[in-house]
């Protein structure tokens, strides 16, 4: 079957089935294509939260999956790749966590939503790249903030508030391998273009950035900012969404392997497979789910 006869199945699969195709901008374009909401991970957790679908299908990583069964958990949360994970969210776990609890007693921990649900049901506050210095501003009290796992986006964090930040030193295997060099050579070839980068880059790239944000937040800035050419520091897939926005304009990414394999495993079949088999389930059991919980609504209600 090709692209189109694959992707008619699937949206007469996806209604039969009375669910919903939730998709990540990394996703591949095929794939975007036929999504009924296509988002960042703060958009697909509030939909995920709200939808009236029976089941949903995530076409993204793990963690993003198990969000949707936390938020939904009556819901059949479908996730057609079951091995697309997150390297991220893997560079902590639950007894680190609580180490680092016991090493820092009283801090308030913060934990990207790019981790395991057993790792948010020992956190305090979840949050995504599109409202982490919203949710750490709205911290009552003055004690440190211990923001796990991702290091760049805690200090990016730092950087706009006065409390205390514990970076964890994790990182995006993806976005922190780009470098200043690499970034200042596409510069060069580039010279009127504005450089828009994610919050999991390295310090030293955001400082060279004109706008630092999630997804969401870099499709905002490309359709308002004045330039006509914009250096994209984040995962090719948003590529597609840029250039459906703004016909005009001409994206550059800001490395030539700007490719999250993980993102990128889901694919149409896979997506055809897994209406028509209803499985591989992804469900966070009630002794997480419950305290996870608590942490993302805290987010969602700041955001
Ligand atoms: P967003 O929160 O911008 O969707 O990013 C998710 C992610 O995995 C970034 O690598
Ligand atoms: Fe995880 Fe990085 Fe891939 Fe995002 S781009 S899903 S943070 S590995």
């Amino acid at each position: 079957m090709d692209f189109g006869q694959l992707q008619s199945r699937i949206r007469a699969l996806l209604k039969e089935r009375r669910a919903i195709l939730l998709v990540h901008y990394y996703q591949r374009p095929e794939i975007q294509e036929i999504a009924d909401i296509l988002g960042d991970s703060l958009a697909l957790s509030i939909e995920a939260a709200r939808t009236d679908a029976e089941v949903i299908v995530f076409a993204g990583v793990h963690f993003m999956a198990e969000s949707a069964s936390i938020l939904s958990p009556d819901k059949t949360v479908l996730l057609p790749r079951p091995d697309a994970g997150c390297p991220l969210a893997d560079m902590i776990d639950i007894e680190r966590l609580e180490k680092a609890r016991r090493e820092h007693p009283g801090a308030t921990v913060v934990t990207y939503v790019n981790s395991t649900a057993a790792v948010k049901s020992c956190s305090d506050f979840c949050c995504t790249s599109a409202n982490a210095r919203q949710v750490v501003a709205s911290i009552e009290g003055a004690g440190e903030i211990l923001m796990v796992p991702d290091g760049n986006l805690a200090r990016w964090v730092a950087g706009s508030t006065d409390r205390k930040i514990i970076p964890w030193e994790g990182y995006c295997p993806v976005h922190h391998r780009l470098d200043t060099e690499t970034v200042l050579r596409v510069r060069d070839r580039f010279p009127k273009a504005r450089f828009a980068a994610h919050p999991e880059c390295r310090a030293a790239v955001l400082a060279l950035a004109d706008y630092v944000g999630s997804t969401s937040g870099i499709l905002k800035y490309a359709a308002s900012c004045d330039s006509e050419e914009l250096i994209v520091g984040t995962e090719e897939g948003i590529l597609t969404q840029l250039k459906k926005e703004n016909p005009g304009k001409v994206f550059i990414s800001a490395a030539e392997d700007f490719v999250c394999e993980d993102m990128k495993k889901i694919t149409l079949e896979d997506i055809y497979r897994t209406l028509e088999q209803m499985k591989p389930i992804v469900k966070v059991p009630d002794g997480v789910r419950i305290a996870a919980r608590k942490a993302l609504d805290r987010m969602i209600a700041v955001s």
